[in-house]
């Protein structure tokens, strides 16, 4: 871990109120700790767009209807052409017809969003949303 830097920030008193808000409800107990955390996003989305061949981790969250006609096999025919990708499938019968799924996956940036495109665009996928972030090792490393 690298040395703490102390620095001052000018910022709008409006702004800063609701900032102090929303890290509040969030739950963070200092400035310093939720500041962290937004310049942590920012950069890794900034790798993220600025490259697609960046090692990524993810997670895909799908949610849909298993009488869906042909959904599982078009499910299983994608995830088996990305198989390289695919750490871990939890999956939870969520009722009598929904079901939960949550892909686990790492590799390169673009070919996550390509097997995340082509789950999601699926008929019969109701829900979903794909989370990508990096290892630390790549935020931390600089231009
Ligand atoms: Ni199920």
């Amino acid at each position: 871990m690298s040395d703490i830097i102390r620095f001052g920030v000018s910022i709008e008193q409006d702004l800063l109120e609701n900032y102090d808000r929303l890290i509040a409800e969030r739950g963070y107990a200092t400035r310093s700790e939720a500041l962290r955390d937004l310049i942590r996003e920012a950069l890794i989305q900034q790798k993220i767009e600025m490259n697609s061949k960046t090692p990524a981790l993810g997670s895909l969250t799908l949610v849909y209807d298993h009488h869906a006609s042909n959904l599982l096999q078009e499910m299983a025919q994608i995830q088996h052409n990305f198989h390289e990708l695919i750490l871990s499938v939890m999956h939870l019968h969520v009722n009598h017809n929904d079901c939960l799924e949550v892909i686990a996956l790492r590799g390169i940036v673009a070919e996550i969003v390509a097997l995340a495109n082509g789950l999601l665009s699926l008929k019969g996928i109701k829900n979903g949303k794909l989370f990508l972030t990096l290892p630390s090792s790549v935020i931390n490393k600089p231009h």
